[in-house]
């Protein structure tokens, strides 16, 4: 069966933009793929682990030993946040822009799931392979904003939110990302772009 995992990066709950776009996104799935099964995982919900003990484990994996006792806790907890994730075929994060980049939390995530020998490889050579290539995982992400939009000048900010998450997800091996966009800026038409986000996530739901 395949399975949707909407992974959400606003804590804003029923006040968020970006979770109610996938939410259009989800339910268009779920009508056109009666046999799919879909999954919501606020990453506020307190099952993240942090990663503090983590790291000193993810050194214990490069230099070539095992992690042991809190370490190895660790590591077993941040593998099954990394099988929750990986094991999607399909995925679908909504991403507000905070200061420019993506909520820490997101950033949280992804650097608990990105190991060697689970997400990378690396060569002193070749540099990184990507581990999660090839399998067919599609993605799709919902980026929102609200001051930030494409085509303004530097004085409404920067956009380090989809070009950093893009590249995260290219080095991972996810390579087939799509994208949603809800940009209404301060001076812009937020009714218009509410619906053109909508229809832009009901449109690429339904080929998912
Ligand atoms: C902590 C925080 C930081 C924000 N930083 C920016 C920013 O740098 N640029 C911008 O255009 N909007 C910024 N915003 C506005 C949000 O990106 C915008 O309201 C977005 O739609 C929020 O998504 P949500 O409704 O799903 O929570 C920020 C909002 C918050 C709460």
């Amino acid at each position: 069966m395949t399975r949707l995992l909407h992974i959400s990066a606003s804590p804003r709950g029923d006040a968020s933009e970006s979770i109610r776009i996938a939410e259009v996104f989800t339910s268009t799935f779920a009508d056109t793929h009666p046999d799919a099964a879909v999954e919501h995982w606020d990453l506020w919900d307190g099952t993240l682990p942090d990663f503090a003990v983590g790291a000193r484990a993810k050194m214990t994996v490069f230099s070539g030993a095992t992690p042991l006792g809190a370490e190895a806790e660790a590591w077993a907890g941040a593998r099954r946040v990394f099988e929750r994730f990986a094991g999607a075929e399909r995925l679908l994060f909504s991403v507000p822009m905070w200061n420019g980049n993506v909520p820490y939390v997101l950033k949280q995530f992804i650097d608990v799931v990105s190991q060697p020998g689970w997400v990378f490889g690396v060569d002193p050579v070749a540099g990184y392979s990507h581990l999660l290539a090839g399998r067919g995982t599609r993605v799709a992400v919902v980026y929102s904003s609200a001051v930030w939009g494409p085509g303004l000048g530097a004085e409404f900010g920067r956009d380090f939110q989809s070009t950093y998450f893009t590249d995260w997800l290219h080095w991972t091996g996810l390579t087939d990302t799509s994208e949603i966009r809800f940009h209404p800026t301060l001076s812009g038409d937020s009714d218009a772009a509410r619906q053109a986000a909508d229809a832009a996530a009901r449109d690429l739901a339904k080929t998912f």
